[in-house]
């Protein structure tokens, strides 16, 4: 069975203070184990502050982006093996705020997450279509293309663990959620392409998320679904308690 793998993804918010605030409510208001993998991903500025913060919970810490060398003349960037130095274990990459607002491509993607590999850190790689793609009945061939370019020249021995999340670009912050049967069969056709690339034990294994305006009210029927292992969250994050539900929710039969 796949373990559920429930991410907050802070995006541009939380100065440190805030950051230490949030995380310190969220711990106290989950257990200390529970069946479910917890990743919190502040902004770079807060990293040390939230990894010192949840030392000794169930919560574990992700970067929203990295460079793909580790290490040289980039000026502004930040690499995998710095990530790892301030105590991540997880990566997001390919986000779609990245790909539209910071010229991030397939291609991009795709050194950066060798390079999470390299470092030993666990890639979270997002992929989904724009409402105009949906509207033209590109969903699959968008999610493909993106899935086969993203992991293009990996074979199953080159990593133990890569997540994918899946995020339709129109249900990403505007309060419209994915039907379940629209999210699952998105993440079937996903899986049916981790196994044509890597075999269908890493197939049943890989972890996938759902993302794009996931709350209390919607968890627990995406979490239903056979294909769904998670959520990736971003503005009901922000909010400890809210958070702390989408985190509690309840599993299906
Ligand atoms: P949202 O964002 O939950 O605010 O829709 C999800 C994401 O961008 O990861």
């Amino acid at each position: 069975m796949r373990k559920p793998v429930i991410a907050g993804n802070w995006k541009m918010n939380k100065t440190k203070l805030e950051s230490i605030k949030l995380v310190t409510e969220l711990r106290n208001l989950i257990p200390r184990t529970t069946g479910v993998d917890i990743i919190i991903a502040p902004p770079f500025t807060a990293l040390t502050y939230v990894f010192e913060a949840i030392s000794g919970s169930s919560v574990t810490l992700a970067a929203q982006n990295c460079h793909w060398e580790d290490s040289g003349a980039y000026t502004g960037e930040v690499s995998p093996p710095m990530l790892k130095d301030l105590g991540c274990s997880y990566v997001i990459l390919g986000h779609s705020e990245r790909r539209q607002y910071f010229g991030e491509t397939d291609s991009t993607v795709n050194k950066k997450l060798k390079s999470v590999l390299r470092s030993d850190l666990i890639p979270i790689m997002c992929v989904g279509e724009s409402l105009e793609e949906r509207r033209q009945e590109k969903t699959f061939s968008v999610v493909e293309g993106q899935m086969k370019k993203g992991l293009a020249g990996l074979t199953s021995a080159d990593f133990s663990e890569i997540i994918i999340a899946y995020e339709p670009i129109w249900a990403i912050g505007t309060g419209e959620t994915a039907t379940p049967a629209q999210a699952q069969e998105v993440h079937q056709l996903i899986r049916k392409i981790l196994g044509e690339l890597f075999g269908k034990n890493k197939a049943v294994q890989t972890r996938i998320q759902y993302g794009g305006s996931v709350k209390p009210e919607n968890i627990d029927e995406l979490m239903a679904q056979e294909d769904i292992d998670g959520a990736l969250v971003g503005g009901a994050s922000l909010e400890a308690r809210t958070f702390a539900k989408i985190i509690n929710f309840k599993p299906g039969d």
